[in-house]
């Protein structure tokens, strides 16, 4: 699949709101209105992936702390997923930090979410350590990508 990765732009964000909550595991989920304001944050940068038809396929956020990108979410659209979409958003994250002396791309995973542990593996991610009970029922796995 043919794909460019953007700035996030409020034009996205009813697509966006959509895939996320299509995608994401239960406790991720969001209303329209606190995903609006999660995306305005001033501390965040969004990126939109787009396909050759113009359509939004998915996103890739970070709470940016100037020496770290905390991912906040990834999501892809279903019917995209296993075609790179992921890969490239995390692509165009990691050179984006490169380019503002960021150090590293930090992540909490649910330890049951095995696509995207596998995912963020394949992506070079570390797992460094276990916060015991952060979702309701299970622990996060902390993940780490050192620039
Ligand atoms: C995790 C997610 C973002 C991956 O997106 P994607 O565009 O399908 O990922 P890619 O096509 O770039 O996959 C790259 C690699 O990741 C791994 N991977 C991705 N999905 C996988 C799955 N379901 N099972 C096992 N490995 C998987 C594979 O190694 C894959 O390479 P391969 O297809 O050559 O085997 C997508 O599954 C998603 O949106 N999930 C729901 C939201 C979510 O859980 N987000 C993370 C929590 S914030």
């Amino acid at each position: 699949m043919k794909i460019k990765i953007v700035d996030n732009n409020e034009k996205y964000y009813n697509e966006l709101y959509i895939i996320h909550n299509n995608v994401m595991p239960e406790q991720d989920k969001m209303t329209k209105n606190n995903f609006y304001d999660e995306f305005n944050r001033d501390t965040r940068k969004y990126f939109v992936a787009i396909n050759e038809y113009n359509k939004v396929v998915g996103y890739v956020g970070v709470l940016d702390t100037n020496t770290d990108y905390n991912i906040m979410g990834i999501a892809v659209k279903k019917e995209c997923f296993r075609q790179g979409v992921a890969t490239k958003l995390i692509r165009h994250l990691k050179d984006t930090a490169k380019d503002n002396n960021v150090l590293t791309i930090s992540l909490e995973v649910d330890e049951t979410n095995i696509p995207a542990i596998n995912f963020y593996k394949k992506m070079g991610f570390v797992l460094t350590n276990i916060r015991k009970k952060y979702y309701k029922n299970n622990d996060a796995l902390i993940m780490w990508y050192y620039l």
